[in-house]
């Protein structure tokens, strides 16, 4: 039998299967839990600070002791992972905060492995909140413009990710797109014995105009030009399976595909194709969206972000990577909302 012949079942009526939510979630397909949730958080130096983001409502930069208060919460209502961006006090040419023994990120995860040693921390590993110009690589200035160059970055990433899992990072999450650095941060890690420590590849990560809001968030917008010569091209899905191969080739254990919804495809495709373990980012953007939205009375926020959260786990996603993780995991313990 295939899907074309159910016609030849006069007797098939699929509304039987819908009666009662007992029986709706009985037949369901997908299912939301926690355990596949992650929170992103943006950490910056000083005490007692709350610093709001005005386009992400309930998002903050936080000082450490604040994030470890804001992890507790999470992880009590059952949020098992953290992804932690990093705001340093000042920034430089060669991103030096990125992989300073004592930068803001590396403080950050001693003190929420201290606090929550069950708590997997993830850390981003890019260079462009750590560089004065904003771009995720050394850049090369001449007469013809800027230029990001791609090896000599691969050493400063692969220091990043060093120096992160040093002070007890779980997982490093490369999420600068250049070529090879997957492999780099591998060779790195593997050299300094960290043979365990996985890696969670942002290997299908496009240019994308979702992560406005995340850019005054992280301070981290190019200061010229764009990201458009090392992020993909909205247009391409084939490419977005080369990049996938080849972080799969060079190490990565998971596989990320960012934003989510507007990407659904790339992610079912992804995830037919390896197998691998792939997460969908549901970036920021898409959380002012519905945050808005909802603000104006026009949408329903929790029906709205768990329906697109199922949809990113139908579509093949084991990891969902969102700004309401907390709120998520909060919903998930009360009653189903739709009533029969
Ligand atoms: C930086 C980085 C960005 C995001 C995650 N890591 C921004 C960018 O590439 O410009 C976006 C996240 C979001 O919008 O929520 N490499
Ligand atoms: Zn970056």
């Amino acid at each position: 039998m295939n899907l074309h012949s159910v016609g030849q079942f006069p007797s098939y009526r699929p509304r039987r299967l819908r009666q009662s939510p007992a029986l709706r979630r009985m037949v369901a397909e997908t299912h939301l839990h926690v355990s596949q949730l992650v929170l992103p958080f943006f950490v910056r130096a000083g005490r007692k600070l709350r610093h709001p983001i005005g386009a992400m409502p309930g998002v903050f930069q936080l000082s450490p002791d604040e994030l470890v208060r804001d992890a507790v919460w999470a992880y009590e209502q059952g949020v098992p992972a953290v992804l932690l961006f990093g705001i340093p006090e000042t920034k430089d040419a060669r991103a030096s905060g990125a992989y300073a023994a004592n930068g803001i990120v590396q403080q950050a995860v001693r003190r929420l492995k201290k606090e929550l040693p069950e708590l997997l921390v993830i850390t981003d590993v890019c260079l462009c909140e750590y560089m004065d110009h904003g771009h995720c690589g050394i850049v090369q200035r001449d007469k013809r413009g800027a230029r990001i160059l791609n090896d000599p970055s691969l050493k400063l990433l692969a220091r990043a990710a060093a120096s992160h899992v040093e002070a007890g990072a779980d997982i490093v999450a490369p999420s600068d797109m250049m070529d090879g650095r997957v492999r780099a941060i591998r060779e790195q890690l593997d050299r300094q014995g960290f043979i365990d420590t996985p890696i969670l590849s942002y290997a299908a990560k496009f240019a994308s105009a979702y992560y406005g809001p995340f850019r005054e968030a992280a301070e981290s917008a190019p200061q010229f030009g764009d990201r458009r010569s090392y992020q993909m091209d909205p247009a391409n899905a084939n490419e977005a399976l080369r990049e996938v191969a080849l972080d799969i080739q060079e190490g990565a254990d998971m596989v990320m595909v960012k934003p989510a919804l507007a990407y659904l495809d790339i992610l079912h495709r992804i995830k037919t194709q390896f197998g691998y373990p792939t997460a969908a980012y549901a970036v920021s953007a898409e959380y002012s969206m519905v945050k808005a939205a909802a603000a104006q009375g026009w949408i329903d926020e929790r029906a709205v972000t768990l329906e697109s959260l199922l949809a990113m786990r139908r579509a093949g996603a084991d990891i969902l990577i969102t700004y309401a993780a907390a709120d998520v995991a909060r919903w998930l313990k009360e009653k189903p909302p739709i009533k029969g």
